[in-house]
């Protein structure tokens, strides 16, 4: 067999349009999975991504195929997330390839991610193959979908590649133009070894494994290695390539993706967007090697705190948070100390989603029971002694008396939809307070409306009111602008007359006493009884503005005695009665995990 060339390409689209379901029939099409392992979105192994129908993670898969023109060639496909919380994902796959596909939803047609996606492979620089999918579906609106991507993309219909990856129609077609339009990686085997770490995870035994896409050189196993911004220098476990397990292998080659068991123990030490080269008794004398450009670090913009429920858990905490970030480096954590809460971490996320997804992912993995705050936006102070200070969480908030100007982040919110849900949506803007910016016409059907609004009510379900109001079409996009002045105050939740912390929250004056019954509403909902009755309120500073009360549990302690002896009940009962009383004088109502978690999501 002559040396194989290699395709390397990912699949972009907006969330659901399809891109796990296409790369099935790929994996089918290359014989990469058999047909007994073969599962609907093979690709998205986390469970949290099966039980949420969503991709989470990037996902690299290295597949052989004989095209029609009787060459072999080596796929390297990535798929990735489509959900906007999860954009760094794209990202950082759109460095490791040349191509991409661009799915488009036939019954959905162009959405906001489909935008920004789009942008980010223009940006790199990439060949994009249109791609409209679903055309099988009894609502697929096919034609009108490839004229509208056919007008976004700048070229002909007749350049649209139209399928069901449901049905696999179209699918080797659609593979055989990526094979001819994605061209082939430009390799030089002469030149030192370099490759770019795309992602990676940690592997108990085999220490982080770094992803990698080879630009220069090859490297084989055994040989020893260097992380040219961290500086970590080590041997490597093992290399090798995706299919999409772990594939051990002598060596990796320029052009090609593939892995490296690095054997490091220390998750700090591997850094996606670092550069991997050989070490120096490895290379060839007087060779300067540079670094690849790596990634733009993203900037967080939702804040939660996260603390261990309990406290004996911090170390293993410490520890999970930095495992964690090698397979999603697009959150942050700082170490910090709260009075009412121990010792935990201030968490910085792309969005509530992004929140939601980690918070879970601590609790599944590592097996750690976690107390949440609201997720929150960063505000700006200006104290009555002119100094600005940042509050990243509502416990931080000072007293109403030092404040004098408070501020928070404002975003340009583009949201694309139907023309004929346009009315609903403007409502709804109207309804939170956005300012009108403009609307924009695209095509025939549809439109973009742009707004500017406080980032707080982007990251509280913003995204599901428009999709309700729009029936599924709507999307959303938005770009971060400046901090703005606003009327903010604390609002606060007292659980039996005890301080909740993690409950506490920083909104418009004007919203808080809908928001604090909300919250009174939901917890009464979702706390389990305790023997006595717990009064819940919400208030801001001193004024309880809503108030609830979850009924003592009875447990009935008399009712193994039948008949009549009477005076055996009241004593029981009695008993009860004196032990309530102390569990109330304690005082402690305990809030177990998952009602922070349902709070968060609320
Ligand atoms: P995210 O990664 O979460 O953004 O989703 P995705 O783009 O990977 O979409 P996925 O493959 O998970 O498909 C979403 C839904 O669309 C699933 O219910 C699929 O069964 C369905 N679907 C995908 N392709 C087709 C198709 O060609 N026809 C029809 N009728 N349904 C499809």
């Amino acid at each position: 067999m002559g040396i194989m060339e290699i395709r390397n390409f990912s699949i972009i689209a907006h969330i659901d349009h399809g891109k796990s379901t296409l790369a099935d029939r790929f994996l089918e099409m290359t014989g990469a999975v058999s047909p007994q392992k073969m599962k609907p979105q093979f690709l998205d192994r986390m469970e949290l991504e099966k039980e949420k129908g969503i991709t989470i993670k990037l996902k690299p898969v290295r597949m052989e195929y004989r095209a029609d023109d009787s060459k072999e060639y080596i796929l390297n496909l990535v798929d990735t997330p489509g959900h906007v919380d999860f954009s760094y994902e794209v990202s950082r796959s759109l460095a490791a390839v040349e191509g991409t596909i661009l799915l488009v939803d036939a019954t959905k047609g162009i959405q906001a991610q489909t935008l920004a996606n789009l942008s980010l492979a223009n940006q790199q620089g990439l060949v994009v193959i249109p791609v409209v999918n679903k055309i099988d579906s009894p609502q697929a609106e096919t034609e009108k979908t490839t004229e509208e991507l056919a007008m976004l993309i700048g070229c002909d219909k007749e350049d649209i590649i139209k399928i069901s990856a449901k049905q696999g129609t179209g699918v080797k077609e659609l593979l055989e133009i990526a094979i001819k339009k994605v061209p082939c990686p430009k390799t030089d085997f002469e030149k030192q070894f370099r490759a770019l770490i795309f992602d990676s995870e940690y592997d108990a035994f085999k220490g982080v494994i770094a992803y990698i896409r080879v630009i220069d050189g090859e490297i084989n196993e055994g040989e020893e290695i260097e992380l040219m911004a961290s500086g970590a220098k080590t041997q490597i476990k093992e290399l090798g390539y995706f299919t999409p397990d772990f594939s051990s292998q002598k060596k990796l080659s320029a052009g090609e993706t593939g892995y490296i068991a690095t054997g490091i123990k220390e998750p700090g030490k591997v850094r996606v967007g670092d550069t991997i080269i050989l070490s120096s008794k490895f290379q060839a004398l007087n060779s300067k090697i540079e670094p690849l450009a790596g990634y733009k670090e993203p900037v967080p913009v939702v804040f939660a705190s996260l603390y261990p429920e309990d406290p004996d858990d911090f170390d293993l905490f410490k520890d999970s948070l930095a495992k964690l970030r090698l397979s999603d480096p697009s959150f942050i954590f700082e170490p910090e100390t709260k009075e009412a809460l121990g010792r935990g971490f201030r968490c910085g996320f792309l969005g509530a989603l992004h929140a939601e997804i980690v918070s879970e992912r601590i609790h599944r993995e590592f097996g750690i029971d976690l107390v949440i705050s609201s997720p929150s936006v960063v505000f700006k102070i200006i104290t009555q002694k002119d100094k600005e200070i940042t509050i990243y969480s509502a416990t931080e908030w000072p007293d109403v008396s030092q404040i004098k100007e408070a501020k928070e982040p404002w975003v340009n919110l583009e949201v694309m939809s139907l023309i004929r849900y346009m009315g609903g949506l403007l409502d709804l803007f109207k309804n939170i307070g956005a300012k009108y910016i403009e609307t924009r016409y695209f095509g025939q059907e549809k439109i973009i409306l742009v707004y500017e609004l406080p980032l707080r009510q982007v990251i509280t379900n913003l995204y599901e009111k428009i999709k309700n109001i729009s029936q599924g079409y709507g999307s959303m996009n938005y770009k971060i602008l400046e901090f703005r002045k606003d009327n903010l105050v604390k609002l606060e939740i007292l659980v039996a007359g005890e301080k909740k912390e993690a409950f506490s929250k920083i909104i418009p004056e004007s919203e808080a006493f809908r928001e604090g019954k909300f919250l009174v509403e939901k917890l009464k909902s979702v706390l389990p009884p305790e023997q006595f009755s717990v009064a819940l309120q919400a208030a801001v500073g001193s004024k309880i503005i809503a108030r609830e009360t979850i009924s003592a549990r009875r447990k009935d302690v008399t009712g193994y005695l039948y008949g009549g002896d009477y005076s055996r009940k009241r004593k029981l009962l009695e008993k009860q009665k004196k032990g309530k009383k102390l569990l109330r004088d304690a005082g402690k109502v305990r809030i177990p995990a998952n009602v922070f978690l349902e709070i968060f999501r609320s």
